[in-house]
């Protein structure tokens, strides 16, 4: 079965607890399920990670990567600043979905900045826990139509 890897960045553990009028009110938990079954559905097997730890996240990017047909990555606060798992995600040559549960253009002016964009092909923010639904349909079109291209 193809495996999408989803990430989850920094202090995202605590969804749920967190405010609620930007992130939304359901767990982390509950947002892997919905994103798990919609996955399923598709025939793909979701893997989900959370580390509230750049170094280990990009570990496991690495150590993934090779058995991924994607990625799903909401990096949290890391967004914003992190060249490293920026460079770990390109490194991966796979198609990689930035996720964002609030509207981070419509907020602090150094949350509306994203160094990891560029090793993504789209990014969805805003749409709370519907944002990662939308990146696994996303990512399944963008993989059937490569597929296309190569026959
Ligand atoms: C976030 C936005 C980031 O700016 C913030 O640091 C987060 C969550 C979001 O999902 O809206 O932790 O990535």
């Amino acid at each position: 079965m193809k495996q999408i890897l989803l990430l989850h960045g920094p202090n995202l553990n605590l969804l749920g607890r967190r405010d609620t009028n930007h992130y939304g009110k359901l767990t982390i938990k509950i947002i892997e399920q919905l994103t798990d079954e919609l996955a399923r559905a598709y025939g793909i097997m979701l893997l989900s990670f959370q580390s509230n730890h750049e170094g280990v996240l990009i570990d496991k990017i690495q150590s993934e990567s090779d058995h991924s047909v994607g990625i799903i990555i909401n990096p949290g606060a890391l967004t914003h600043y992190s060249y490293a798992l920026h460079d770990a995600l390109l490194d991966t040559k796979l198609p990689v979905v930035e996720v964002h549960l609030s509207d981070i253009h419509n907020r602090e002016p150094w949350r509306q900045k994203s160094v990891i964009a560029p090793a993504c092909i789209s990014q969805i923010s805003g749409k709370k826990e519907q944002g990662y639904l939308l990146a696994v349909s996303h990512l399944i079109d963008h993989l059937n139509s490569e597929e296309e291209q190569c026959k």
